[in-house]
């Protein structure tokens, strides 16, 4: 349903499990940006295209609200953690992937936003089945099937402005680069990082 062209083992849940706290710091993090990009997106684009302005003030204000319920589980368990040394390497690849520096293009834009709500969303699957049963799994249940909708959303909107045919080729394109990206990165307690020993750990 996704269309990810890497699939994250199973094993992944449990190693970001294994620290709470710095993986709760990245993703509280990670609202945060999924906010600010929606704002950004907003104010390069929205003059021209007025029927984002509800769509992405909404995507921003929930994406605010999934950071203050990250932000409320951390506080009630654990000191605040030290954010971690050095950028987001997925973050940077899927800049350069699609020539995101400056303004970049519309459509690229779009679509990188739907490849980093795919992933989560995969993500939050594998950790609400690893967590099943448990408030924390609920939690991210529902995270799972906002991002869904995310995601739906920016694939719908580069198809709205672009038309099927460039929209999908296009898309496709990323999610074989979004794909060998997070393949190649390495094993940290983090959103979109990657997976040790995943070939023996299925
Ligand atoms: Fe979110
Ligand atoms: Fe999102």
């Amino acid at each position: 349903m996704l269309g990810l062209h890497y699939r994250t083992p199973r094993a992944w849940a449990r190693q970001v499990l294994s620290d709470p706290p710095q993986f709760l710091l990245d993703h509280y993090f990670c609202e945060l940006k999924a906010a600010a990009m929606a704002r950004r997106t907003l104010r390069i684009h929205g003059k021209r295209r007025p029927g984002l302005k509800p769509l992405l003030n909404a995507l921003a204000d929930e994406e605010l609200e999934h950071a203050a319920q990250v932000e409320r589980l951390i506080k009630e368990k654990y000191p605040w953690p030290k954010a971690p040394k050095g950028g987001n390497a997925y973050a940077q690849g899927l800049r350069r992937l699609a020539s995101l520096e400056g303004h970049g293009s519309f459509l690229d834009m779009l679509l990188v936003c739907s490849l980093i709500e795919a992933r989560s969303a995969e993500r939050f699957r594998l950790l609400a089945d690893e967590l099943r049963g448990q408030a924390l799994g609920g939690f991210y249940e529902d995270l799972y099937a906002s991002e869904v909708n995310h995601y739906t959303l920016f694939v719908r909107l580069g198809v709205d402005f672009f038309g099927e045919e460039q929209a999908l080729r296009r898309l496709e394109e990323l999610r074989i680069g979004e794909a060998n990206l997070i393949r190649g990165l390495p094993a940290l307690p983090r959103m979109h990082y990657g997976c040790a020993d995943f070939e023996t750990a299925e």
